[in-house]
């Protein structure tokens, strides 16, 4: 399988915060299905962060690889954590789609084509929004939001698509739609999920990393509550049964990072 995307000895801080990520190395593929999960505070959005070019790195290098040879980037679709997203920003369903899509026009009254403005209509009825166009993001649910979000990531064709936190959108009854979906885009594009909820990630995913400071992977989703443990760094989690799945309950417990919410 051919490697996207190659990361070697990566680590990240910030001015107060010199050590959030230390000595990072990552391979990913194509039609990888990679879920990331750790503790809140571990570093998991500002290993996405570094990866779309928005925090930069102390150190370690970041490669990325089209048909199999160097590239100096690649295309990523990105659905933020929903506490990044502004909803007060006054723009319809329509025109955040949109706004995924390059600009091929030089014009000042519509810089997009026609072509590009079908493509948004196309895209709206994939995510079940086609009736809902004209709405301003601030008016829509949980769900609709997401999937209005999961478009914008998703029009341009990326090579890979990043979500972070992709769950704290809840929206129940669309939960499952929504994985469907993605398992949809997964046949032609790799996917990077993040979220601090083991028993979502293991369920959908093809194999695992564990973030927290490092980074501990895991090829397959069959992990054992050792590795957990080891990765997770004595923060005390337990393993129950989830349907098929093992389902993490993170014991709230005072002054640990790991579980404050987001
Ligand atoms: N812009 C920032 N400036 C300073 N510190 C930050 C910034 N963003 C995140 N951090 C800190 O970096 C650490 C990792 O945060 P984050 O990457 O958001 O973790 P996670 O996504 O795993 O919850 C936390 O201690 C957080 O407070
Ligand atoms: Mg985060």
């Amino acid at each position: 399988m051919s490697k996207i995307l190659e990361i070697k000895d990566l680590s990240v801080g910030y001015e107060d915060n010199p050590y959030v990520l230390k000595n990072v190395s990552l391979d990913v593929f194509k039609n990888d299905f990679l879920g990331i999960i750790g503790p809140n505070g571990g570093g998991k959005t500002t290993l996405l962060k570094t990866i779309l070019g928005l925090v930069k790195p102390v150190s370690g290098d970041i490669s990325f690889f089209g048909n199999g040879v160097k590239a100096d980037k690649i295309n990523i679709g990105y659905l933020p954590q929903i506490n990044q997203i502004d909803k007060k920003f006054p723009i319809s369903v329509f025109d955040v789609i949109l706004s995924g899509l390059t600009i091929k026009k030089n014009s000042i009254f519509s810089p997009y084509t026609k072509e590009q403005k079908e493509q948004v209509n196309i895209i709206a009825r994939q995510m079940g929004l086609d009736k809902l166009v004209d709405r301003p993001i601030g008016a829509l649910s949980g769900g609709q939001l997401q999937r209005t979000l999961l478009g914008r990531a998703i029009i341009d064709e990326p090579d890979l698509l990043v979500l972070d936190e992709p769950n704290s959108y809840v929206d129940k009854r669309f939960e499952s739609n929504f994985y469907k979906l993605l398992e949809e885009i997964n046949k032609s594009t790799a996917i990077i999920l993040v979220s601090h909820d083991v028993g979502t990630v293991i369920s959908l995913v093809k194999n695992i990393a564990c973030v927290n400071e490092g980074l501990h992977y895991h090829s397959g989703t069959n992990i054992s509550t050792d590795w957990l443990e080891k990765s997770y760094n004595s923060c005390p989690i337990e393993i129950v049964g989830h349907g098929d799945f093992p389902h993490r309950v993170l014991e709230k417990h005072e002054g640990c990072d790991c579980c404050k919410e987001d």
